[in-house]
């Protein structure tokens, strides 16, 4: 299959460069900036790896440091390989700065949307590869489709008699600019700040853009990328999750032989998806799920989560209650950093302890890690460490004794959110363990706020199960239930008693706390606005049948200043 690596030099958008390729359906890559040409390419330009792919082209990515300062440097036989380049931003400023141009700082920073215009070079250029030029160029045109592009029509007018201008609303984040250009490139494209934006080298074929095709508002940002893999690098596009699927069977198969695999299930999307992969790869024999259930889950979790791993062929699911246990690790613990300490600690004792009872210790490890969990400082060079997200995982002496000896397996850990659900979807994964929304490891104790006690995390389960079945009945504007249009909700139980009244009497009874937050990442978060009938009928309902609660209020503050979670 044919592939295009992309270099890693830490810019935050780096994955979405593979990403948006894979969305084009080109298999796409993405490694450290600084990975040796013998690593990238080990079988040599042309060469087919042992998975049967094919490197076609390179995308050097953006980043956040300066090519003039501690930037991440590639290896220079990149760019004697002979194979098609990409520069975006950073990418393009470092081709400049290894190959005789000058990068130099700007007066101010261009960030967000910023017009590039240009022009789509006439008759009168001569280049060596003109098809490849009026290829690339066709991502310039707007008469020219994505389909076209893809279909490798190069119907650009790059050499037809006459130059054509293009303006296009381009999305930038630079603060350093191409001054002197490297010798042999030629400028097309200048920015609002007069930055130059779209390179091409008279002779190689090498392409520099300023601004970031990867993001969803640059436009012709997608068509941009598409003429590089498929006008410029030629690649066939054969990535279809069908293809993905049977080369990450095939690899998770090689890896285990006949050994087994042990798998932590969370019943959340990633690790059910995990666990759906491991079952297709090898016989149900060999893969054992431990699932270790808090007591700090939601109504219904435990035995939804087993129900779902049992549709999928589960042999061996390792259901271990441990709610006594944790509550007690809880009792008089109500500062929020002391609680995830607690459970963390106890949890990693647990999954010790049940491993070494399973008889497990020897066995492949596998995780539901995904991109967004691995967190890399200064990503993109290889001296940086992987960190992982998860309560689960952090500091546990298992993990790092697996991975030490080479036996943990993360067939997740290039993709997205949404490409695992589409991958968990292919699988048969339920889809309403597809849908369901985020749910933090520590589990509902960071949503009581003061100590946890079983009576507490009770009439939390109660309120959250009401809550979530009423956003799952109700439609919101686009047509989808409230559910699918929120990105996370939740009660919070809050630590404050207030007056009621029920029949003649007053009473005191507890205060709930509603949150229902949009978000693509939840790095950021905005308040959902909930039509008020809708807050007015679920807190009727809530309060109607749970009856230690007598007051619901609505939390309308965005992250930032607040976090998702209220601990
Ligand atoms: P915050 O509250 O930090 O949450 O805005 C961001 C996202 O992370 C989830 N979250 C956690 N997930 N372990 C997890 O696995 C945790 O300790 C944890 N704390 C928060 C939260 O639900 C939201 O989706």
């Amino acid at each position: 299959m044919d592939k295009i690596v992309v270099l890693d030099f830490g810019s935050q958008t780096s994955a979405l460069i593979g990403r948006r390729i894979r969305e084009l359906g080109v298999y796409s890559e993405l490694i450290p900036g600084d990975t040796p040409f013998s690593s990238i390419i080990p079988e040599g330009v042309g060469g087919v790896d042992a998975n049967g792919n094919r490197v076609r082209g390179i995308v050097f990515s953006g980043s956040p440091e300066s090519v003039m300062k501690d930037g991440i440097v590639p290896d220079p036989k990149l760019y004697s390989c002979g194979l098609p380049l990409l520069g975006i931003c950073y990418g393009l400023q470092r081709m400049t700065c290894d190959n005789g141009g000058l990068v130099e700082a700007m007066g101010e920073r261009e960030y967000g949307s910023v017009e590039v215009k240009g022009q789509i070079p006439g008759a009168n250029e001569t280049f060596a590869d003109s098809e490849k030029l009026r290829r690339f160029f066709a991502a310039f045109d707007p008469a020219v489709s994505l389909d076209t592009i893809k279909n490798n029509g190069a119907s650009s007018s790059a050499g037809q008699p006459s130059a054509k201008e293009f303006h296009i609303s381009s999305w930038m984040s630079h603060s350093d600019q191409v001054t002197r250009l490297a010798p042999g490139f030629r400028q097309y494209g200048v920015s609002a700040a007069g930055s130059p934006s779209v390179l091409v080298h008279e002779s190689k074929p090498w392409f520099g853009v300023q601004f970031h095709p990867e993001v969803a508002n640059c436009e012709r940002g997608l068509e941009l990328l598409a003429a590089f893999v498929f006008g410029v690098s030629q690649c066939v596009g054969e990535w279809t999750m069908e293809q993905y699927v049977k080369e990450v069977c095939a690899g998770i198969a090689e890896k285990v032989g006949n050994k087994t695999v042990l798998l932590l299930i969370s019943g959340g999307v990633d690790s059910t998806v995990v666990a759906a992969l491991l079952l297709k790869s090898l016989n149900a024999g060999q893969v054992h799920l431990l699932y270790i259930d808090t007591g700090l889950m939601r109504k219904n979790e435990t035995s939804t989560v087993k129900v779902s791993l049992e549709r999928l062929g589960a042999k061996y699911l390792h259901v271990i209650n441990c709610e006594e246990e944790f509550l007690k690790a809880l009792k008089g613990v109500e500062d929020p950093e002391a609680k995830r300490k607690a459970i963390g600690d106890l949890f990693i004792t647990i999954q010790e302890r049940e491993t070494a009872k399973l008889g497990l210790k020897d066995a492949f490890l596998a995780q539901g890690t995904i991109y967004p969990d691995i967190l890399e400082s200064g990503k993109g060079s290889e001296k940086n460490a992987k960190v992982i997200k998860s309560h689960h995982n952090v500091g546990s002496a298992l993990v790092d004794a697996k991975r030490r000896s080479g036996l943990v397996i993360e067939p997740l850990e290039k993709l997205f959110k949404d490409e695992v659900r589409s991958l968990g979807r292919f699988l048969g994964v339920d889809e309403e363990v597809l849908r369901r929304h985020p749910f933090p490891g520590p589990g509902i104790s960071v949503r009581i706020l003061g100590e946890v006690t079983r009576e507490k995390c009770d009439i939390l389960r109660e309120a959250d199960a009401i809550y979530i079945e009423e956003l799952k009945k109700r439609r919101g504007p686009s047509g989808r239930t409230l559910y699918d249009e929120i990105w996370q909700a939740f009660p919070v139980l809050l630590p404050i008693r207030s007056t009621g009244i029920s029949g003649d009497s007053r009473n005191y009874s507890r205060v709930l706390a509603l949150r229902a937050i949009t978000s693509t990442d939840a790095m950021t978060a905005g308040v959902y606005p909930f039509e008020v009938s809708d807050l007015l009928e679920i807190s009727a309902r809530i309060t109607g049948k749970v009856k230690e609660i007598g007051r619901v209020t609505y939390d309308i503050t965005s992250k930032p200043p607040a976090t998702i979670e209220w601990e």
